[in-house]
């Protein structure tokens, strides 16, 4: 139910989507802001740092998402690079149409760009799944993180870390909202639709139909990929454990690069696919023995749907899949990766249970939150209107 608070007029929102693992995150808030008209007039902006097909349409069309309002046509670069051109571009766009407030999700380059030219144009920034901390400086995510936090005004935390982490970093609690989780509202809607309406076509029915039991892998992550030892001794983990359980791999576009570049070869116990939607995706994982993986947001799936997940990194920023999901960090250490495939396939495999708050809700939450901040609230941006808009060139 929408709060009760007097709604003067509707407040326009920004919501900003730069790359792939921000997609699953926005089509829940689309939905919750839809839902509440009188509040919000929710306006998309794609940055365009993921631009391919299989990296961004296909994912607007399986989710529900509307076109975005605006693209900002980044394209890819070096991180500096991107940053500057979603940078220039999307203060270009606040200044000519300025938004009462801008979200931001996750942490990926668009996120920490965006929120930085919001702030500096004095437009108030909420951060979707605030507070996670890897501790890992040389994770390019990391930094993205802590600078969105550090000028953030609201932070809508997905576990009990992230909550912690802001507290301690001197966030004022009431700007800290534990609401749980964006992206489980969205894989447990999109879960039920493909139950409802199976899959008829996609590159992985075969191999789905072929085996009782797989595992799925994917990896992307440059600490992973762009070191030709750590890939390769990964990649030898990789062709030990297809042995005894087939694996399935969707390629990212740079651990495909990486493969050629380094002459790594999987062997024929593993399936190279190409990148996949997000149902095809789904339907895959889903129904794994286990899924091997580097991936942030993977880590969190599984555990919402109960899939036994062997993290390929020495680090989590989402310490309650390990916590109480199913998640195990193994690191890219040939022996560990073996032990703990050997440890799901006797069925002695991790059980978790779905983390407080990760029931399908998180977005109805945090609009009903928002609505309250922005309409009850102070109202800073009119402030600022009414001062003036501080001056780019200033
Ligand atoms: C970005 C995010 C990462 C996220 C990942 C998911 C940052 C810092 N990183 O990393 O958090 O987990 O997305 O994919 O924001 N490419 C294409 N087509 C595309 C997009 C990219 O071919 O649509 C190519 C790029 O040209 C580049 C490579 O893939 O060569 C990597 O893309 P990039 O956006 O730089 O970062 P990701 O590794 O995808």
């Amino acid at each position: 139910m929408p709060p009760l608070v007097p709604m003067t007029s509707k407040k326009t929102l920004y919501l900003v989507a730069g790359a792939r693992p921000n997609f699953m995150k926005l089509a829940p808030m689309v939905r919750a802001l839809a839902a509440r008209p009188q509040a919000f007039d929710a306006r998309i902006v794609h940055t365009g740092q993921h631009y391919d097909r299989e990296m961004s349409d296909v994912f607007f069309h399986e989710l529900g998402i509307p076109a975005p309002d605006h693209h900002l046509g980044a394209g890819a670069g070096s991180h500096a690079q991107q940053t500057a051109r979603v940078m220039e571009a999307f203060e270009r766009l606040c200044m000519q149409a300025p938004p009462d407030a801008v979200v931001v999700v996750g942490d990926v380059n668009s996120t920490l760009a965006c929120s930085i030219v919001a702030k500096k144009l004095c437009i108030p920034v909420a951060h979707v799944e605030a507070g996670l901390r890897s501790g890992d400086m040389t994770m390019p995510e990391e930094i993205n993180r802590l600078v969105t936090d550090s000028i953030s005004d609201w932070f809508f935390v997905t576990e009990p870390s992230g909550e912690a982490n802001l507290l301690r970093e001197g966030k004022p609690a009431s700007a800290v909202h534990h609401v749980g989780h964006v992206m489980v509202d969205n894989v447990l809607f999109q879960r039920d639709l493909l139950e409802r309406a199976p899959l008829a076509e996609g590159a992985s029915l075969a191999f789905k139909a072929a085996h009782a039991r797989y595992g799925v892998v994917t990896l992307h992550r440059p600490a992973t990929v762009d070191d030709a030892a750590t890939f390769g001794r990964v990649a030898e983990a990789l062709r030990g454990v297809s042995a005894e359980l087939p694996l399935v791999f969707p390629v990212h576009p740079r651990t495909r690069a990486n493969l050629q570049r380094f002459g790594i070869d999987l062997g024929p116990g593993v399936e190279l696919l190409p990148p996949l939607g997000y149902m095809e995706f789904l339907n895959l994982w889903k129904d794994a023995v286990l899924v091997l993986t580097d991936s942030g947001g993977l880590q969190e799936e599984t555990t919402a749907l109960g899939v036994p997940c062997l993290t390929l990194r020495e680090n989590t920023e989402r310490p309650v899949t390990v916590d109480e999901g199913t998640n195990v960090l193994v690191g890219s250490d040939g022996a560990a990766i073996r032990r703990e495939v050997a440890r799901v396939l006797r069925g002695d495999g991790k059980r978790g249970r779905r983390p407080a708050l990760w029931d399908g809700r998180a977005a109805e939450r945090t609009a009903d939150i928002l609505a309250r901040e922005l309409h009850a609230g102070p109202e800073p941006l009119s402030a600022a209107r009414e001062t003036g808009l501080p001056s780019i060139h200033s």
